[in-house]
């Protein structure tokens, strides 16, 4: 096994840079454990500076296509459910790379140590769901690459590369608080066709999700507040220049207030835009 990088800048810049997702989630937990252990002996890894590539390594497969390129899935079948999986490994290496990403890129703002453990923590979780999800799709006959996958997935952290309250904003308060809204659909999807495995890593990720949220929550406040500015009209503001799509309801109230998102923050989002206008004047 090589050695790891001697900061945590160079070990996000490593996991950005390993193309194969069993090899980029193996890496991404060996330099979480070595950052927590570092942590637990008194001898922080130091953070050093991040050099993060605009786009990640990603492997030759699966193809990325244009999202209105996509087929479309029915999740009656088994076909329409392996495709979904598919659809969530791809998700879940994207966030892999998400959280290296905010940690390499960052770098410049100065932050305290527990905005990196929960990253870090994030980060191996994230790792933990491309393989659990791979596994289930193997156990299916299929695996990560088989089908295509959306090619914008990467579009948030390009937008918001310069912005770090745009960052956190975008994907941990708009698209993993979208995760909360939609797993527990996906959940019923495979408990109703008996795939116990899908469940059982389903339910892991929802799980976890809500943290990952919550920890977004908390360091948006805590930039805000630091730069005294309002977090609200922040988040407003962010969330119309840097996402293009439309808050979606239904919303999962109960998890996002756990995560501490509440509703005057997405609520005059989905109010305000047009693809919602006629769903929610019916
Ligand atoms: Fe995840
Ligand atoms: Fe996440």
């Amino acid at each position: 096994m090589t050695d790891l990088p001697q900061t945590l800048a160079a070990c996000a810049d490593a996991v950005l840079n390993t193309a194969e997702g069993r090899e980029k989630t193996a890496l991404s937990k060996r330099c979480a454990e070595a950052w927590f252990a570092a942590r637990a002996a008194g001898t922080p890894m130091p953070i050093g500076q991040g050099n993060p590539p605009l786009n990640p390594a990603r492997p030759a497969q699966p193809e990325l296509l244009d999202p209105r390129d996509m087929p479309r899935r029915r999740t009656g079948s088994l076909a329409g459910r392996i495709a979904l999986l598919h659809a969530v490994a791809h998700i879940e290496l994207n966030a892999v790379d998400l959280h290296w990403d905010i940690i390499a890129r960052f770098t410049g703002t100065k932050m305290p140590m527990g905005f990196y453990d929960d990253w870090v923590k994030s980060a191996a979780e994230e790792s933990k769901h491309y393989n659990l999800v791979c596994d289930v799709l193997e156990s299916l006959g299929s695996h990560y690459g088989a089908l295509p996958a959306h090619a914008s997935m990467w579009r948030a952290a390009a937008d918001t590369k310069d912005d770090f309250l745009g960052r956190l904003a975008v994907v941990p308060m708009v698209l993993e608080a979208r995760g909360l809204d939609v797993t527990p659909g996906m959940i019923e999807i495979f408990r109703k066709a008996g795939v116990e495995s899908a469940v059982a890593a389903l339910e892991t990720i929802y799980a976890e999700e809500v943290s990952h949220v919550a920890y977004g929550s908390k360091w948006f406040h805590f930039l805000c507040g630091r730069a005294d500015i309002d977090p609200k009209e922040a988040f407003h503001d962010l969330v119309r220049r840097y996402f293009h799509g439309a808050l979606k309801p239904p919303f999962n109230e109960e998890k996002r207030a756990e995560a501490g998102i509440p509703p005057d923050f997405y609520w005059p989002l989905a109010d305000e835009h047009p693809a919602n206008a006629a769903r929610l004047t019916r």
